[in-house]
């Protein structure tokens, strides 16, 4: 019996050497965690339990029956992250670069369905070579099979991935199907064709890093949701990322321990809204004052700025927020934004995760680029998500709320449950000056008159109160104390059903 629990121990050691250490001190040596190491740091110590060990390939092409290492490539099995149950799969790029056979997509297929089965969520970190070479036409079928079960999972539970490498060519598309994309600096890279494919289809010369780094796609492409400067790092956030979520979409996000007074008065909002209405201020300010102990995690932080998504948590629940950042771009909506906020409100509403929306928006931004690029689908998508959303709703109109952008933004009109207005708001067709010169066109030569019809205009719009007037507005709140109106909002919808009428499933402009 000895002998038998000394050869076991023997092929275990033998699985988590990988590659062997000379590969293991080059992955090293790029700066970079092997699979084990990632997996370590993800979950909480001593949590993980492995499945798979001993896979191995069953390729007979090309020489490699001679060479047949256990785990094929991926490490595969379940843990805890804050003692809640996760999924995970760790490619080892030792094993053949973490490229992807038949085998070792098995090995993720398995975990994803136990995922899915078991209502909780997976992690993938990702560092491969692509498609196993010697596998032909059977890795395709693998990744196809992974595809799929993204897409099943979806809505289901939540889908994580981490780029730690290398991940290119068709591979991409697991992770693009997956809620969440992190990246790590100078030592990942996403692309469909790598930079020497790039220079002979179109003459371009371009690095990994600048085709497909985390900068690119953290900041250009909206890929990826987060970069960060090492594989420590992202995995702690990813970890932060996960005390968010719910397990899955039959259940609530986390109750978390909060010390935070929710009724806590924060006077000085009283004062962020600038006198003049063209000022900017930084609408991070009250979402921070309005969160428990201040914290909030950003989703796209470097993309699309002028709108700010991630969640807080307020009374402990979390909270999915979105709102215009007046600092850029002045708030307005356009493609990026438009893009971001409806893949967030979506997100929100698969994982009963409520959203509170903060709105400063001047508008859509107009030109041609916006119209060319397709701004009308664009902001269709944001509209589209808003008014299919269930989940419980609060709106906040801090300052402007103006055309169809008033509309979009959780507007009471899209089954917004709770819409808060400041006595700072604006709600109206457009602002003041740009409304006076259509509608009196006629006066446009004469500047005391054109003063006049703006003042008027001003007078009668540039308030909340016609919009309250007619219950468009349920109540115009203090900003000192919005926490405490929002928390109470959030907490008395916390039993909201809304039945909608069957269907396959709708057809969201894409
Ligand atoms: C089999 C692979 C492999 C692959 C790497 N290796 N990629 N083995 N299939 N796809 C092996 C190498 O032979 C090498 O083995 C080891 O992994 C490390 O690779 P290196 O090249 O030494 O590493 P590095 O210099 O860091 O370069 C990494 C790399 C490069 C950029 C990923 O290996 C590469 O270009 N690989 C091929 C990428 C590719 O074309 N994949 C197919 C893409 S198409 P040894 O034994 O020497 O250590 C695709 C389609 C998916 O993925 C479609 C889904 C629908």
């Amino acid at each position: 019996m000895k002998d038998i629990l000394e050869q076991l121990e023997e092929r275990r050691a033998d699985a988590r050497l990988g590659g062997g250490q000379a590969r293991i001190d080059a992955q090293h040596g790029r700066g970079k965690l092997t699979a084990r190491e990632r997996i370590d740091l993800l979950l909480d110590e001593g949590s993980f339990e492995e499945f798979d060990m001993f896979v191995a390939h069953r390729c007979t092409d090309f020489g490699m029956e001679k060479q047949r290492p256990a785990g094929d490539g991926v490490v595969t099995g379940w843990g805890t992250i804050n003692g809640r149950l996760v999924y995970v799969f760790s490619q080892d790029f030792t094993v053949f670069g973490g490229s992807l056979s038949e085998t070792h997509a098995q090995k993720i297929c398995k975990i994803m369905d136990m995922a899915v089965q078991n209502g909780a969520p997976v992690i993938g970190i990702n560092d491969s070579g692509g498609a196993r070479i010697q596998e032909g036409v059977a890795s395709l079928a693998g990744y196809a099979e992974v595809f799929q079960r993204n897409i099943e999972a979806s809505g289901v539970i939540p889908q994580i991935s981490v780029i730690m490498g290398p991940c290119a060519g068709g591979a991409v598309y697991s992770p693009a199907m997956t809620d969440f994309i992190f990246m790590v600096k100078d030592t990942s890279y996403m692309f469909v064709t790598g930079p020497d494919v790039v220079k002979t289809v179109t003459n371009e010369q371009v690095t990994a890093e600048e085709l497909g780094g985390a900068v690119t796609h953290t900041r250009k492409s909206s890929v990826a949701d987060a970069a960060f400067d090492n594989d420590v790092e992202a995995l702690a956030e990813v970890r932060r990322l996960v005390d968010f979520l719910p397990a899955n979409n039959r259940e609530k996000p986390p109750v978390r321990p909060f010390f935070d007074d929710p009724n806590r008065i924060e006077a000085s909002l009283d004062t962020l809204v600038p006198a003049n209405a063209n000022t900017p201020y930084d609408m991070k300010e009250l979402i921070h004052k309005l969160g428990d102990e201040g914290d909030f995690y950003e989703i796209q932080e470097d993309f699309a700025k002028n709108i700010i998504t991630g969640f807080m948590r307020i009374e402990g629940r979390t909270v999915g927020v979105v709102a215009n950042q007046p600092m850029v771009l002045a708030g307005c909506l356009d493609i990026d934004s438009s893009r971001k906020a409806a893949r967030f409100v979506r997100f929100c509403d698969c994982f009963e995760i409520p959203i509170l929306t903060l709105v400063d928006v001047p508008g859509f931004l107009p030109g041609t680029s916006q119209e060319f690029g397709g701004v009308i689908k664009h902001g269709a998508k944001l509209l589209f998500a808003y008014g299919q959303a269930t989940v419980p709703m609060v709106t906040v109109i801090t300052r402007k709320a103006y055309g169809g952008a008033y509309d979009v933004m959780a507007s009471k009109h899209l089954r917004s449950d709770f819409n808060y207005a400041w006595p700072t708001a604006e709600v109206a067709v457009m602002g003041a000056k740009g409304a006076t010169e259509i509608i009196h066109r006629a006066d446009l030569k004469d500047p005391e008159k054109i003063a006049q019809h703006t003042k008027d205009y001003e007078d009668r719009f540039a308030n909340p109160f016609v919009a309250a007037e007619r219950g468009f507005i349920d109540e115009v709140i203090m900003p000192h104390s919005t926490r405490k109106r929002v928390a109470r909002a959030f907490a008395s919808l916390r039993n909201k059903k809304v039945v909608t009428p069957w269907k396959k499933h709708d057809n969201i402009p894409l």
